[in-house]
């Protein structure tokens, strides 16, 4: 199936049950400052660059991308853009943190979608995650693509980390780069020090887990955010339906281009994104952005 089909179809599926997944939820939904929003431009960069080739992440001349963040210390990349989304990994002293990036799918090429499309949900990794309840189940293909960059992303943390005067990671990424990320962020802590402080960006990030792993994740009271542009589809997949269920800390950019946060794991408010995408409502041209004018795109 054509990825845009495919979207259409699953979007069609998650229309179907809008009826009863209506909670109404008693914290308020409410616009964020914009020092906050600026605040979030030089990871909405650090996103963009997951897209460039690890040749260029680890060289830091990628152009635009890699401009904006100019103080930034590489310390490797890898992947492969096929089987392996690319990652980089290096220091920002602006910023004084560690950035992690995972690059996502362009929704244009073909070459990635058989991961996304693999919908079955399949316990963590126990190398990866120890200690993680078996009944916590995450999507098979972002489990495997976040598996095969891990060692390299856990092995340039540390020497980032030995190397730098800084005790915080944030880990960031779009599309599936997010789902990747967040898999990352919760991995993380598992593998450093119990001083490193992991914090997580995601973009337009699809649903990683079930019930279960959205309820362990925010337990763990890391610092999540998820940011979502207008009627982008892919936060709403994979559908509800498929037992999939979003972590809480939800940004949304509605169309008046306010950013609002959204209280909750899928605040069904018409200004969040559960609430806003449906087989009426959708709009893949705003995966990409803008998010405060950034574009994703390397
Ligand atoms: C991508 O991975 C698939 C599956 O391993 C392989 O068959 C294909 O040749 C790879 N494509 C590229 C461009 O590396
Ligand atoms: C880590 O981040 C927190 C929150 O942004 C900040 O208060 C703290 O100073 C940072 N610590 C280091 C060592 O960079
Ligand atoms: C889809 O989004 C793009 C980018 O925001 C916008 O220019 C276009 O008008 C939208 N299309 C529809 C049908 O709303």
């Amino acid at each position: 199936m054509a990825r845009s089909s495919w979207f259409t179809f699953v979007v069609a599926l998650s229309s179907i049950s809008i009826g009863h997944t209506l909670t109404i939820r008693q914290d308020a939904i409410t616009p964020l400052p914009s020092a906050e929003i600026a605040a979030f431009k030089p990871y909405t960069w650090y996103a963009s660059t997951a897209y460039c080739h690890p040749s260029s992440t680890k060289a830091w001349n990628c152009g635009k991308n890699c401009d904006a963040n100019p103080t930034f210390v590489p310390v490797d990349s890898g992947g492969d853009g096929n089987e392996t989304q690319f990652w980089y990994v290096g220091y920002d002293p602006t910023l004084n943190v560690v950035i992690v990036g995972h690059e996502g799918t362009d929704v244009t090429e073909t070459a990635p979608p058989l991961i996304d499309m693999d919908t079955s949900l399949v316990p963590l990794e126990a190398k990866l995650f120890p200690g993680a309840d078996p009944s916590v189940r995450v999507h098979e293909g972002f489990a495997g693509t976040q598996s095969r960059s891990a060692p390299g992303v856990i092995a340039a943390v540390e020497e980032a980390l030995s190397f730098h005067p800084t005790r915080n990671v944030t880990v960031v990424g779009h599309s599936l780069g997010a789902a990747i990320a967040l898999l990352d962020a919760v991995s993380l802590p598992l593998h450093l020090p119990p001083d490193v402080y992991v914090r997580y960006i995601g973009y337009a990030s699809p649903r990683v887990g079930n019930q279960a792993w959205a309820n362990w994740v925010d337990s763990l009271r890391m610092d999540i955010t998820r940011i979502n542009n207008k009627e982008d589809p892919v936060p709403a997949l994979p559908p509800m339906e498929f037992l999939y269920h979003h972590v809480g800390g939800e940004n949304h950019i509605r169309d008046d281009d306010v950013w609002v946060s959204c209280p909750g794991q899928d605040n069904p408010s018409d200004q969040c994104s559960t609430g806003a995408v449906n087989i009426f409502r959708f709009n893949a041209t705003q995966h990409l952005g803008p998010y405060d004018g950034v574009t994703i795109h390397c």
